[in-house]
């Protein structure tokens, strides 16, 4: 029977939803848990951070099953950061999935589908092997051709000469063609670092040898030594995976070659949907290489946005779920006050089920279950302070006087407009380069920032004079 196949799943990585957040490193704790005033690109919030702090340190000692945390505060407090920043302080490569509420509706996928689906791509596996390869800097890589042997015109590659040079030697291997095609799929070229698994004859590249890291290189680029010893070796191979990638990858039928052939023998091949079986095979599976000590289950983070947008169903399928013994950290978040618990129109009941409001719009069963951190908004002394990270992180360069502007901007409308100003300042700053007398080549002035705020409206303002229905 086929193995499951633990492939890397590609396009599956959600991260831009964060890349507002990229300022974001950790919570920054001091080491008895009191929040310094500004570390890890985080300033302010100290109450709820030292609150996170206690969470991630309840994960850590497993005694949080069951329950899950509620971020509630107004718009741009810091809910997603803190989110973010939990999982961080869980650990490298800890699994984050970023949800909103209302994403989990669709024509296609039953809602309960979709937060299953959701909830196990926070959660990870990691996989560790040990297995024979050769590793080692690329130093020639040369195809070696033949005549169609069907007779055809043109030619074709039947071997491939690779030689592969590690801190202790060299050694040249002579390969069948099917590997080229997995070396030209993870663009393998002279100057690389790459391993090569002797049994299954996948590839993986690690980087870009060292060597070469004095060429100018603009691109982001991962440098990695020349491997120590021998060229052909054992090496323990580590993989993180999801089990939503578990799933996916044994849903559809895949030939490919990174196959791992340790991950169990129950799967058949040719399944096309993932299925409350599939899922179960998996986790049996799983379990059994966790009892053997060969993976190990790591447990993410699922962040659920705008949790107001949840309907009742959706609200008892994560309540039942937060028990399951696989269960990921759930933190919830929310910026409404009291609010009725959403009804999807597609479920919706007669008689007007959850028209009175809950908090948060959050049905009591579940709120029971929950520990709820508050955030703040922020003193203009804070907002000048994030404000200012944010534009060091997207490299801008701004003038005193126009950070103060942005800002007051901040302090004055929302912390989230102001930050969005930023970069479409940097835009007309760099377009003006040279122009007015006396501006620093590139740097964003106080005229910048009005010239946006002009440009772009914040809501109020463009609320403000809306008559109903169509613009005019
Ligand atoms: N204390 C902080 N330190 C540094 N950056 C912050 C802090 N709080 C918020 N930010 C940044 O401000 C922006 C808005 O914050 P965030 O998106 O976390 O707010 P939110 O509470 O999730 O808002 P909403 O309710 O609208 O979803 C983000 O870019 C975030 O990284
Ligand atoms: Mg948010």
């Amino acid at each position: 029977m086929a193995p499951v196949q633990i492939n890397e799943v590609k396009g599956n990585q959600r991260d831009n939803r964060t890349a507002t957040h990229s300022h974001i490193k950790g919570l920054g704790l001091r080491s008895d848990g009191t929040a310094e005033s500004n570390a890890a690109g985080f300033i302010g919030q100290a109450a709820a951070r030292e609150a996170a702090g206690l969470v991630v340190d309840l994960v850590r000692t497993k005694k949080l099953a069951g329950r899950a945390v509620l971020l509630a505060g107004g718009p741009g407090t810091g809910k997603t950061a803190l989110a973010l920043a939990v999982s961080q302080e869980l650990g490298n490569k800890v699994p984050f999935c970023p949800i909103v509420g209302s994403e989990i509706y669709s024509a296609e996928v039953k809602k309960t589908e979709a937060l299953m689906e959701n909830f196990r791509r926070a959660i990870g596996l990691r996989v560790r092997e040990t297995k024979e390869v050769f590793e080692g800097e690329v130093t020639e890589l040369t195809p070696e051709e033949a005549e169609n042997p069907l007779g055809a015109y043109g030619r074709t590659i039947s071997h491939l000469l690779i030689t592969l040079k590690s801190a202790k030697g060299t050694k040249k291997l002579r390969l069948d063609p099917a590997i080229f095609e997995a070396i030209q799929k993870e663009r393998v070229r002279v100057g690389d670092v790459i391993y090569i698994e002797s049994n299954t004859g996948a590839v993986k590249r690690v980087g870009r040898s060292d060597a070469y890291a004095t060429e100018f290189d603009l691109e982001a680029e991962e440098y990695v030594p020349v491997p120590k010893g021998e060229v052909h070796k054992k090496k323990e191979i580590v993989q993180d995976v999801t089990l939503h990638d578990l799933d996916s990858a044994n849903s559809k039928p895949q030939g490919g070659q990174d196959v791992m052939s340790m991950m169990g023998q129950l799967m058949k091949p040719r399944k096309t949907e993932v299925t409350e079986k599939l899922r179960a095979e998996i986790d049996k599976v799983v379990s059994r290489y966790i009892d053997q000590g060969v993976a190990e289950l790591v447990p993410g983070v699922l962040f659920i946005d705008e949790v107001h947008m949840l309907d009742l169903e959706a609200f008892s399928f994560l309540t039942r779920a937060l028990e399951s013994p696989l269960a990921p950290l759930v933190i919830l978040a929310s910026n409404r006050g009291m609010t009725p618990i959403h009804v999807h129109t597609s479920s919706a009941l007669p008689g007007g089920e959850g028209t009175h409001p809950t908090p948060h719009g959050i049905p009591p069963d579940l709120l029971a279950r929950l520990l709820i951190i508050p955030t703040h908004s922020y003193n203009p002394a804070e907002i000048a302070s994030i404000v200012r990270t944010r534009a060091k992180t997207e490299g801008i360069s701004i003038a005193d006087a126009a950070l103060d502007k942005v800002a007051g901007i901040g302090t004055k409308v929302s912390l989230r407009y102001a930050l969005q100003l930023l970069a479409p300042a940097a835009v007309l700053a760099r377009v003006k380069i040279g122009a007015p007398a006396g501006a620093t080549k590139g740097q964003v002035s106080v005229e910048d920032v009005e010239e946006c705020e002009d440009l772009f409206l914040d809501a109020s303002r463009s609320a403000k004079g809306l008559g109903d229905g169509f613009l005019v």
